[in-house]
């Protein structure tokens, strides 16, 4: 499976929801998930995010990532359109563990 990792928190760009080819994205307030068990790993979205936060679990050391795209991606809504991304996405882009500075 593919998953949604730290880059995407409060950048939210939404481009991967709009090639994901089984619909497998699922939307919290500051960041999206991939459920890994409808993901069928085609690996089309990555090289769409322009954050650069999607990443095959194969990469090592993702195990945190993959548990909370399972956990949430069972509990979040489907997002399957692209809106507007947050006014403030690009101060956000490439900022470093974005979740254990604001959400921990
Ligand atoms: Fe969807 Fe393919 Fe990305 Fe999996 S790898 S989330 S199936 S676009
Ligand atoms: Fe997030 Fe990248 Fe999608 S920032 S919403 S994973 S396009």
């Amino acid at each position: 499976t593919y998953v949604v990792t730290d880059a995407c928190i409060r950048c939210k760009y939404m481009d991967c929801v709009e090639v994901c080819p089984v619909d497998c994205f699922y939307e919290g307030e500051n960041m999206l998930v991939i459920n890994p068990s409808e993901c069928i790993d085609c690996g089309v979205c990555e090289p769409e995010c322009p954050a650069e936060a999607i990443l095959p679990d194969t990469e090592g050391g993702l195990e945190k990532w993959l548990e909370l795209n399972n956990t949430f991606g069972n509990q979040w809504p489907n997002i399957t359109r692209k809106r507007e991304a947050p006014a403030d996405a690009d101060e956000w882009k490439g900022v470093a563990d974005k979740y254990e500075n604001q959400f921990s």
